[in-house]
């Protein structure tokens, strides 16, 4: 069944996981609603020479963050969930304290307050007692804290396949199929 996904992008490094949600979501024909904050913005050039170009594409909403009078900031809004990733330490902190001052945090706390399914894929390090007090705030309230922290018992041969790690386990929670990761299969089945 083809699901109402809300995706959002912060100014965290690892931009590479969302472009890649982003992708695997498009191809399959999910409807993607999108947000990219302002320093997302910065890092997705930073980090992979992309613009919000990229993502004006068939089936995809695209949501200014500073607009608090958009659909997706109603809890009325048909969703079958919402991911952050990356997620910085700042909006971590911003929905973990209430604050919903952009499109992102709001929707995170409607999310929340609509017991939806709330992804966060945290990239910070090292991390202070704040950021942990924040995360286990927002585990407690119902989000999933899924760190962008890839195995490497598939033993990668490329940075794709480590995205691919990360993002496997996002579909997973939102009971998306796919065929990224394969279920793992021991080498040394003795023990
Ligand atoms: C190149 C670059 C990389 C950054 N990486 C991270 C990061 O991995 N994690 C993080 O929490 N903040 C990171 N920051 C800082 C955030 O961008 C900053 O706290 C910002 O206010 C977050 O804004 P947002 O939450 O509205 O997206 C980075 C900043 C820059 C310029």
């Amino acid at each position: 069944m083809k699901k109402n996904i809300i995706l959002a992008i912060s100014g965290a490094s690892g931009v590479a996981y969302g472009k890649r949600l982003f992708d695997f979501l498009h191809e399959t024909g999910h409807k993607i609603h999108l947000l990219v904050s302002k320093q997302g913005e910065q890092i997705l050039q930073e980090e992979m020479d992309l613009t919000l170009d990229y993502f004006c594409k068939d089936g995809v909403t695209f949501y200014a963050n500073h607009n608090l009078n958009a659909k997706i900031a109603s809890g009325l809004f048909p969703c079958s969930g919402m991911v952050i990733v990356p997620a910085s330490m700042g909006v971590i902190g911003r929905i973990a304290s209430g604050i919903s001052d952009d499109l992102v945090s709001r929707a995170a706390d409607v999310t929340l307050k609509e017991k939806g399914k709330l992804v966060l894929v945290p990239r910070e390090t090292p991390i202070h007692q704040i950021h942990l007090q924040n995360m286990l705030t927002l585990s407690s309230a119902g989000a999933t804290i899924l760190p962008a922290s890839p195995g490497f018992y598939y033993r990668p041969q490329k940075l794709g396949d480590l995205v691919d790690f990360i993002v496997a386990r996002i579909l997973k929670t939102l009971d998306i199929e796919h065929d990224l990761l394969k279920p793992w299969e021991p080498r040394n089945k003795e023990g």
